[in-house]
C-alpha cells in the first residue's frame, strides 16, 4: 500500500474557537500538526495581549500535548507602534477583516482608507508582523473576492516591506496576483481544492460546504490547483477550518464553515496523489510556511497511507466535510 510521509505539517489558517468547541477541536488538529496559526474572531475578537496570552493558554490546555504551537494572531484595529511593539513577541500576525464579511467579524475594517491605516500598517512592516487578509468586499458574492483585488494591490503598493497574505483565496484572479507583487502570497483551503459553486448549491444545497469565500467556478478551482500543486513558494496550506454546531449549519440562515480539521491532511495527500504530485506536498503543508513566516516548527512526522477512510458523521456536535463517506488515505502513524 502507498504511503507518504510528511513533516512538521501546518494549517496557516485555523478557527480554533473557544470553550467546549476549543476543547472539542483542539486535540483533532494538535494530533497530526505540529502548529497552527489560530484566528482571533472570538465574540469578542482578541484584541489585546491579555487577550492573546489567555486564549495561548486555553488552547494548550485543550490540547492533550506538548507537539503543537499554536501560533496566535490579532484582530485588526488601527493599533498604534507602542501596543504593537509590546504585542509582537506573543503574535505570528494580524488578521484584517473587513467588517461584516464573515462569522464573528463585526468591529472590523469599514472603510479601506489607507491614511487612516498608515501607522498600524507601517509599525506592522518595521516590525515584520504579516498582515493576513480576509479579502472580499461586500459586493455580488461571486465578485466579492475579485473585487477585493484593487485593496489588496493598494495595500501592496502603500507599504511594500509588509509581507500581506491573501487568506483563502478562490478565484484565478487572485492566483494572478501573487506574481503581481512581491510582497502577497496566500493560503488556499483543502474544500476550494475540491469545491465549485456547483459543490455547494448545483444540487441539493449542501450546508456543509458552505463558506466564505464561497467556492467558485471550475476555472478558478484549476488555477489554484495548479498552484497548490506546484507547492508555488509563495502559497501555503491553510484549511479555515470553521466548526459550527450541527445546529447552526443545518438551519435556515445556515453559519458559513467547513469543518476539516480532521481529514485535511488525508484530502491533500488524495488530491496531490492523484495528480501525481505528492513530492510537492511537503511544501505546500509546511517548508513554504516555514520561510514566509520564518517559524521552526516542533518536530513531527506524520505517514499518510492510501487507505480507505470513513469520515465520522460527527465530532462532537460539529459535522465533518464528507461526513459518512469514504476518502482514500488515512493517517497511519505520528511520531
Ligand atoms: O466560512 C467561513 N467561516 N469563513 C470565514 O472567513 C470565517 C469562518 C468562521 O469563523 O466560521
Ligand atoms: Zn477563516
Amino acid at each position: 500500500m502507498k504511503t507518504h510521509t510528511l513533516i512538521m505539517p501546518l494549517d496557516m489558517h485555523l478557527h480554533l474557537r473557544d470553550g467546549v468547541m476549543l476543547e472539542t477541536v483542539a486535540p483533532l488538529s494538535a494530533y497530526s500538526l505540529s502548529g497552527a496559526l489560530v484566528m482571533p474572531n472570538l465574540v469578542p475578537p482578541v484584541t489585546s495581549k491579555e487577550d492573546v496570552k489567555a486564549y495561548k493558554e486555553r488552547i494548550m490546555a485543550a490540547v492533550p500535548n506538548d507537539y503543537f504551537e499554536p501560533y496566535m494572531t490579532l484582530f485588526y484595529k488601527n493599533y498604534d507602534k507602542a501596543f504593537l511593539e509590546d504585542v509582537a513577541e506573543e503574535i505570528l500576525a494580524v488578521k484584517l477583516y473587513p467588517d461584516g464579511a464573515t462569522t464573528n467579524s463585526d468591529g472590523g475594517v469599514k472603510d479601506f482608507d489607507i491614511e487612516a491605516m498608515r501607522e498600524t500598517l507601517e509599525a506592522m512592516s518595521d516590525l515584520g508582523i504579516p498582515l493576513c487578509v480576509h479579502g472580499e468586499t461586500a459586493g455580488f458574492v461571486m465578485d466579492r473576492e475579485s473585487e477585493f483585488m484593487s485593496i489588496y494591490e493598494l495595500l501592496a503598493k502603500n507599504f511594500p516591506d509588509l509581507k500581506i497574505i491573501m487568506e483563502h483565496i478562490t478565484t484565478k484572479d487572485a492566483v494572478e496576483m501573487l506574481d503581481k507583487y512581491d510582497n502577497l502570497y496566500a493560503t488556499i483551503t483543502v474544500h476550494h481544492l475540491l469545491l465549485t459553486l456547483d459543490d455547494v448549491i448545483g444540487g441539493m444545497m449542501m450546508p456543509h460546504h458552505f463558506c466564505k469565500p464561497i467556492a467558485k467556478r471550475p476555472e478558478d478551482l484549476d488555477a489554484l490547483l495548479n498552484v497548490a500543486l506546484e507547492a508555488h513558494p509563495k502559497v501555503m496550506f491553510g484549511s479555515d477550518s470553521a466548526p459550527h454546531p450541527q445546529n447552526k449549519k443545518e438551519a435556515s440562515h445556515c453559519a458559513a464553515g467547513v469543518f476539516t480539521a480532521p481529514i485535511a491532511l488525508q484530502l491533500l495527500c488524495e488530491i496531490f496523489d492523484q495528480y501525481d504530485k505528492l513530492d510537492n506536498l511537503q511544501a505546500f503543508v509546511s517548508d513554504n510556511a516555514q520561510s514566509i513566516y520564518g517559524i521552526c516548527p516542533e518536530f513531527k512526522e506524520v505517514t499518510l497511507v492510501q487507505k480507505e477512510f470513513v469520515v465520522p458523521e460527527k465530532y462532537g456536535n460539529v459535522v465533518p466535510m464528507y461526513a459518512g463517506s469514504a476518502i482514500g488515505w488515512s493517517i497511519e502513524s505520528v511520531e
